[in-house]
């Protein structure tokens, strides 16, 4: 079902300082500021060969990541996503044994303008997953 790693989301209090740390500090490859309305998040992607990491900050009152910096006020790692070749069918296999995909199992457009799902923490070990057709 799943391919590859695409992204760890490092959510963070002060976007500013992150990219700091990242693009001046460890002299990493860092994207423009991506406001996403809808999500409630400002982002930025750090760019390595094969993978990514991307830096949030709460866009917005009702942010889904205020309430996690509210518990990890210095930041913390709030998602990993790994990739997909067909979303419908891993949806398909990951609900034949009970996974439960967060806001039903319709993907919504993600960060990069593709299908996204996240899966539920507690079938995850603790970890909110995020699929990511690609
Ligand atoms: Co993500």
């Amino acid at each position: 079902v799943i391919r590859k790693l695409n992204h760890v989301a490092i959510a963070v209090p002060d976007l500013d300082v992150a990219v700091t740390l990242y693009r001046t500090t460890f002299g990493a490859k860092v994207s423009d500021r991506v406001e996403l309305p809808e999500q409630g998040v400002t982002l930025v992607f750090v760019e390595f060969e094969d993978t990514k990491v991307e830096l949030m900050e709460p866009l917005g009152e009702a942010s889904p990541i205020g309430p996690f910096l509210e518990r990890n006020i210095s930041g913390g790692i709030h998602h990993i996503c790994y990739e997909v070749s067909d979303m419908h069918e891993a949806i398909a296999q990951l609900q034949k044994v009970g996974m439960r995909i967060l806001d039903g199992s319709t993907p919504s457009v993600g960060a990069h303008g593709k299908p996204v799902v996240f899966l539920h923490p507690k079938d995850n070990f603790g970890t909110l997953v995020e699929l990511e057709e690609a």
